[in-house]
């Protein structure tokens, strides 16, 4: 059982749940964790040692045995890998369609989501995904679920990318989204979807500060 208050986000890729879960716990002062460094975590991990993403045993036992430390620094969060800071790694094209593999798996959600649960217990947090509200806290007494149009999205993470990783192109983004929606969503596990108590926010036609605001109303309203 969680004792301490807990904010659940819980999106699409590119719905800006990172960046609207960082403003809501700073103004709250609570810590954040964005899952989705994790499952990329065990991607990255997967791809450097060369093993076979969709080997459903092999990526388990990775995952359970992977160390990982979040640290929170001047220049924002960094994640470590067994004492190695993968933060830069995290993020590239390889590891974005890896992370949807290994996502699908259970045995690497059951392990991650074990210690999702127990940072979750050493106080407030606001913590994003795909099953916060659904899996992961789902007493959670904020629940809230980010949507926006795939074009929205794409358009959103093209410009984050711009000079990163190789400038993928506007459509390449797209289509990327598209495919990773389509795994999120369609796995048997834990698939994509508002729990059945979420607010749902569009923001299609919102900042993140606007939505980090909407969800802070909730959250004082709750
Ligand atoms: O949010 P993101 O794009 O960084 O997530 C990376 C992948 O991990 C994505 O395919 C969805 C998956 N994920 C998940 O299945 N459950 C979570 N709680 C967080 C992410």
């Amino acid at each position: 059982m969680t004792l301490h208050k807990t904010i659940a986000i819980d999106g699409p890729a590119a719905s800006g749940k990172t960046t609207v879960g960082r403003i809501v716990a700073r103004k709250l002062g609570f810590r954040f964790l964005d899952t989705g460094w994790m499952y990329r975590a065990v991607a990255h991990a997967g791809l450097s040692a060369q093993l076979n993403l969709h080997d459903q045993a092999e990526m388990s036992r990775l995952a359970e045995r992977l160390t990982m430390r979040l640290l929170q620094t001047e220049s924002g969060e960094r994640l470590h890998i067994d004492g190695k800071d993968v933060t830069d790694r995290l993020f590239e094209p390889t590891v974005d369609q890896g992370a949807s593999t290994v996502a699908a798996i259970s045995g690497v959600r059951r392990a991650l989501v074990y210690q999702q649960r127990k940072i979750a217990q050493d106080g407030p947090i606001v913590m994003t995904g795909r099953d916060i509200g659904t899996v992961v806290l789902p007493d959670s007494p904020v629940k809230v679920y980010l949507d926006a149009s795939a074009e929205t999205r794409a358009m959103r993470r093209f410009e984050e990318r711009q000079n990163r990783h190789g400038s993928p192109s506007y459509e390449e983004v797209l289509d990327s989204l598209i495919a990773r929606d389509r795994m999120d969503s369609e796995r048997s596990d834990s698939p994509l979807k508002p729990a059945v108590d979420a607010v749902i926010i569009d923001t299609d036609s919102l900042d993140a500060c606007e939505t980090a605001n909407r969800i802070i109303d909730l959250i004082e309203g709750a």
